[in-house]
């Protein structure tokens, strides 16, 4: 388990948190994101879109569609809300599973703790903790070994 941790000030902090991450994430890798209603998750997401080429603004909260494709950056964006969902078994429902499978972009998933069951053992948590009005504790942990050199990748990043 590899751990990095971030406090952010404001909103494009957080979001250079995604923007420093962006050229370490590969094809296929699944981000699971945490965090209380308003925590900085979909910000956090709009960060990362931008770097890959997606318009931030194309980067809503679902409401109804619980899984988008932005296609067209240098990896494909797949955001997931699973915030309504309450259980693994509703992330087949919404073709997560096919979308890691897949293996052609980043899979990105709010709320991920709700659909658990269906998580793969390898992924990135990514942990928002709101500490006040505009300040966030930002924590990084890199599960299984795909993440094994997260600490060390995000050190030598030069951004
Ligand atoms: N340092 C910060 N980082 C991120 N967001 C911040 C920060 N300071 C203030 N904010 C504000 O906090 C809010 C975060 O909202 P956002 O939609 O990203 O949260 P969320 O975690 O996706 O919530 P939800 O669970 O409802 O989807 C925004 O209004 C943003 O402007
Ligand atoms: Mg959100």
């Amino acid at each position: 388990m590899s751990v990095v941790v971030i406090e952010t000030k404001t909103v494009a902090e957080t979001q250079a948190v995604a923007v420093r991450l962006a050229p370490l994430l590969r094809p296929g890798d699944c981000v699971t994101l945490s965090g209380d209603l308003g925590a900085g998750k979909t910000t956090w997401t709009r960060g990362l879109a931008v770097t890959l080429g997606i318009p931030a603004q194309a980067v809503t909260s679902p409401t109804f569609t619980l899984l988008h494709e932005y296609p067209g950056g240098r990896l494909s964006l797949y955001h997931v809300d699973a915030y309504r969902l309450t259980r693994g078994a509703d992330a087949d429902e919404i073709g997560l599973a096919d979308v890691l499978n897949a293996g052609d972009g980043v899979v990105v998933i709010e709320w991920a703790s709700h659909i658990a069951g269906a998580l793969p053992a390898e992924r990135l948590e990514v942990a928002f903790d709101d500490t006040g009005d505009d300040t966030r504790t930002i924590t990084l942990t890199g599960l299984g070994e795909r993440w094994t050199n997260l600490q060390a990748d995000w050190n030598a990043c030069s951004c």
